[in-house]
């Protein structure tokens, strides 16, 4: 075989993972659908916020190259699949991207190849929807080839942790898989850590993901009853973090948003009604509260016009920062959406200001991005704080707003009112 990996979904997960392996010199070429994305990277364009440019162009250099001819996973010893896993239009999983792509390694899977699934999936996706597809032509897992499942743990935006010093958690669907593709792994990934299958790797991730929905909930939660009873919640997690073990810090904000938080755990929670029956009433429970912050901070900015005697309807809004988190430009699920409609369907008039997002159409309708901050800071009713982007900290933003509100906690002076 002339390459060493054929990367599957060049997106937030594949590049970074196609470009790990080229440092160490692997072979690798990357496969996906859009031939805007390949003929971008085969040009030296990164259209992922974690890779430059220069990245691509350093890639470029060792032999890599893009492609959507699924013909060149012949040419592989090992697929990483990283293509995506929304939500259905009714709210459970979606895994035609998956099926599409494991259909394409089928067709041309040969013996001694090594498939790992990265995309975020149920527990049971790898040995019941992958596992058949590849076998229906007759090679068999663990003896012909071999199959495990890879969570990817990437975190946008974190500059300490990548692929390389993250852990790395690999099960396969039979031990002698779990054992090749942690030695794929190994090449290039500090620490890598065997499940004792795919199921249990699969579950990790989304015990991992539905850790941190239940407890931004948590917090969410107190952040509306904290302010009804005149204590500071910031004050109170800043408190509580200083106990050097058994707690982790979680802080509320406008809701949940990013390609993960939001959907990973309806994947869960769909498994366990379709195979068991009944509800996981946490996930539930902590999607009822996060996918109500939008409507709660439009209460409060209701509640800030209140105090000057307006209304909402013609109301000036100024929202900064509609990514779905800091110093990122991914808006995938940012809770600023649905805030923006609602304000809008209220009459408010809605605009906006974010260093990475040039344009922005929330409610099918392109908002105005205000191109003189300091200005719109000074005529706006109410300016809303939803991400706190690198660039807001040399900008005092309090002392230049009439009324702010800061659904972040990372303003301090006496005319900030939080969440
Ligand atoms: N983005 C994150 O921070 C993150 C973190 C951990 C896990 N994940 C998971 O990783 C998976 C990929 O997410 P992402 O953020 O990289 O998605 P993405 O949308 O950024 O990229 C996916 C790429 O796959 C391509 N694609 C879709 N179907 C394909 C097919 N059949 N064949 C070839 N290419 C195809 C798309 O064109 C796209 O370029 C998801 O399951 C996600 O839940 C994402």
């Amino acid at each position: 075989m002339s390459l060493d990996l054929v990367v599957v979904g060049l997106g937030y997960v594949g590049l970074p993972l196609a470009q790990e392996a080229c440092r160490v010199s692997l072979t690798v070429a990357g496969l996906d659908l859009s031939a805007a994305v390949v003929d971008g990277l085969n040009n030296g364009q990164s259209h992922v916020g974690d890779l430059s440019d220069e990245d691509v162009a350093r890639m470029l250099g060792t032999g890599f190259r893009a492609t959507t001819d699924p013909a060149v996973i012949a040419e592989a010893n090992t697929v990483v699949i990283c293509v995506p896993t929304p939500l259905s239009a009714d709210g459970g999983p979606d895994l035609g991207a998956v099926r599409s792509a494991v259909a394409a390694v089928a067709e041309h899977l040969h013996p001694g190849m090594l498939v790992i699934l990265e995309s975020t999936t149920y527990p049971g996706t790898t040995e019941e929807e992958v596992l058949p597809i590849l076998e229906a032509r007759g090679l068999r897992a663990g003896d012909d080839f071999y199959l495990a499942f890879s969570p990817e743990r990437v975190d946008p935006g974190n500059t300490e942790f990548g692929i390389r010093n993250t852990p790395k958690v690999v099960g396969g669907v039979d031990d002698a898989s779990t054992t090749v593709a942690a030695a794929f792994y190994g090449k290039f990934v500090e620490t890598v850590v065997t499940a004792r299958g795919s199921r249990e790797a699969e579950m990790a991730k989304l015990l991992e993901n539905t850790y941190r929905h239940i407890n931004i909930a948590l917090v969410n939660e107190m952040a509306q009853f904290c302010r009804e009873l005149d204590i500071d919640l910031w004050d109170v997690i800043r408190c509580a973090s200083t106990k050097p073990f058994g707690f982790q810090a979680f802080y509320p904000g406008p809701g949940v948003g990013g390609h993960c938080i939001p959907i990973d755990p309806n994947y869960l929670s769909y498994k366990v009604r379709a195979e068991l029956g009944h509800p996981f009433r946490f996930v539930e429970l902590a999607q009822e509260i996060n996918n109500s912050m939008p409507a709660y901070v439009v209460q409060r900015v209701q509640e800030l016009l209140n105090e000057d005697a307006k209304a909402l309807r013609g109301a000036k809004v100024l929202l900064l920062g509609v990514t779905y988190k800091a110093d990122i430009a991914d808006q995938r699920q940012s809770p600023a959406e649905p805030l923006a409609r609602q304000l809008l369907s209220r009459g408010a008039e809605v605009t906006y200001h974010d260093p990475f997002v040039p344009t922005w159409q929330p409610a099918g309708e392109l908002l105005t991005r205000v191109a003189d901050l300091d200005t719109a800071l000074a005529t706006a009713d109410v300016v809303v704080l939803l991400q706190p982007h690198g660039q807001y900290r040399a900008i005092d933003l309090a002392g230049q707003s009439r009324r702010i509100l800061d659904t972040r906690g990372t303003l301090t002076g006496a005319d900030v009112v939080r969440l």
